[in-house]
């Protein structure tokens, strides 16, 4: 069986590469099993360097070949912005949404998207990096309680709901994140032998 790791302490990250990842042959550890796992410091400029900075101090801590994600949200008209600093936009969910709310006021550009790079490392070194992304446009107020995140009050193109208010295997079908992941698993598919790993 072939081992990989995924470097999240997002439980809902897991979940979702969980079921994303459950057809493949490979069997998903999370972090809850490595609990003396540093934090790792997120000083990356772009979502690939970032997610490579987990995923390969994650491939030398646990010594399994490791995958991480970095994610985030880019509205157009504000530039791009939050970017890679989508957790850290403001300190809560509810307030992250409220601020993104509020610089939008009045802006009748809503198009947003939503990117996902995966970084996959073995022993210390990064050997593939995957983009997904899901475009769409930002709602006038919040809407659905399902997802985390931006999720309320992001409304994919194609869909008359946001992915607050899709059910989650709908959302996980096209998101961001299955994206990326699809791209991955290909390669993991493709390269399984590099994956296999006794511990
Ligand atoms: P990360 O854990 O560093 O990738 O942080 C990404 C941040 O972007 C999260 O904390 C959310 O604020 C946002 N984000 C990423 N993916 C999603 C999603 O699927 N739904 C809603 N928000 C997301």
């Amino acid at each position: 069986m072939a081992y990989i790791v995924v470097a999240t302490q997002n439980e809902h990250k897991v979940d979702e590469y969980r079921e994303l990842l459950k057809d493949q042959g490979v069997e998903l550890r999370s972090l809850k099993e490595y609990p003396n796992f540093p934090e790792v410091e997120e000083n990356g400029k772009t979502f690939a360097e970032n997610a490579a900075l987990k995923a390969v101090a994650a491939s030398k801590y646990c010594d399994v070949p490791a995958f991480a994600d970095d994610s985030g949200l880019e509205v157009e008209a504000l530039d791009g912005r939050p970017g890679i600093y989508s957790a850290r936009y403001a300190p809560t969910s509810a307030e992250r949404i409220e601020k993104l709310l509020g610089e939008l006021e009045g802006c009748e550009n809503r198009r947003a998207r939503f990117v996902c790079v995966i970084a996959i490392a073995i022993n210390g070194e990064v050997i593939e990096t995957f983009e997904g992304e899901v475009k769409g446009v930002i709602t006038a107020i919040p809407r659905g309680e399902g997802g985390f995140g931006y999720d309320p009050v992001f409304q994919p193109d194609g869909y008359d709901q946001t992915f607050g208010e899709m059910a989650p295997e709908l959302k996980n079908s096209i998101s961001h994140r299955a994206n990326a992941v699809k791209k991955a698993v290909e390669f993991i598919e493709d390269e399984m032998s590099v994956l296999d790993s006794d511990f």
